[in-house]
């Protein structure tokens, strides 16, 4: 299987552009040692020519210009995406589909009930596709007992399941969650039988998910915040990490204790906000991860299983 990280950033990217943190003023002036990242998607194959983008980011147009396999190579129009799942309903991991309208062929869209909701109604993307391109919308099981295959992306297997989270800020049901708002994916590749976790959200690791998650032999899950506050603290939120559904990495209960508990297998962050203190190579808090052999997803990263 391999796995390309288009995107490693949370929304807004790395650097965001209105932001003038530590990092993103440190980024732009080149006084930190960090490298640039757009706003979070991967991409996923069994076969290495038929892809599943995961997320459609507002920076996918960039991203399909980095990694040629995306590109058109069969006919006057073509794209080696072949169907895009969407894990979450949210601007970082939506709006991309915008920059996918041309063509005649169908968009095929994997996502939950709840995402297919909030996208024909607090925000209306899938309907106004339908004047463009159009869509076939697939259901997403969230049992996390229900796999699926997509036909158009061979030699992969889909198991996915509902987290605790909330929809976003738009949603009609913002502030009253219901399962499928977000979800985790375990995908695994049939000819070999390895398995990758995606969860680029991720507020717990609740009981439900280690059966599924101790199959991967590659979780990749939410790098969001270092510390439950750091919004606060910075003074640009007014809400906690963990209550807009993304578990920090430091302290009890944190991602990197939870991470400990898994075992000798790749694990990698993903979705990191400008603000993360990992972001900068040489920071105490990437020594941290370093010595917990917790890796930094990177837009380019290729994880071949
Ligand atoms: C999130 O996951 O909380 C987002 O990155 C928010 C956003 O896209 O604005
Ligand atoms: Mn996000
Ligand atoms: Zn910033």
């Amino acid at each position: 299987m391999h796995i390309h990280v288009l995107g490693a950033a949370a929304g807004g990217g790395f650097p965001q552009w209105n932001c003038n943190c530590f990092n993103c003023d440190g980024l732009r002036k080149g006084t930190i040692k960090a490298t640039k990242r757009t706003q979070s998607s991967i991409c996923v194959s069994g076969d290495g020519i038929n892809w599943v983008l995961f997320n459609a980011s507002p920076d996918v147009l960039q991203q399909i210009q980095d990694f040629a396999p995306l590109q058109p190579g069969r006919a006057i129009r073509d794209s080696g995406i072949q169907a895009i799942m969407l894990i979450d309903a949210q601007i970082d991991h939506t709006t991309g589909l915008f920059m996918l309208r041309e063509g005649k062929v169908k968009r095929e869209i994997y996502c939950t009930d709840m995402v297919y909701g909030d996208l024909t109604s607090g925000n209306q993307i899938l309907n106004i596709l339908g004047h463009y391109c159009g869509i076939n919308h697939h259901q997403v099981p969230i049992d996390g007992k229900t796999s699926f295959e997509i036909p158009s992306v061979p030699n992969l297997k889909f198991t996915a399941v509902a987290l605790k989270s909330a929809a976003p800020p738009y949603s009609p049901h913002r502030n009253d969650p219901h399962p499928g708002d977000t979800i985790g994916v375990l995908i695994e590749e049939i000819s070999t039988g390895k398995k990758c976790w995606y969860s680029p959200g991720l507020a717990e690791i609740e009981p439900h998910l280690p059966p599924l998650m101790n199959q991967a032999d590659c979780i990749m899950v939410d790098g969001t915040f270092w510390t439950d506050t750091e919004m606060m603290d910075m003074g640009l939120m007014t809400k906690t990490a963990r209550s807009i559904g993304h578990n920090p990495q430091s302290g009890d209960g944190g991602m990197i204790e939870k991470l400990d508990e898994f075992g000798d297998v790749r694990k990698v962050l993903i979705h990191i906000n400008n603000t993360n203190p990992i972001l900068r190579e040489d920071s105490a808090e990437r020594a941290i991860l370093n010595a917990h052999k917790i890796e930094v997803a990177y837009d380019g990263m290729d994880i071949i299983l």
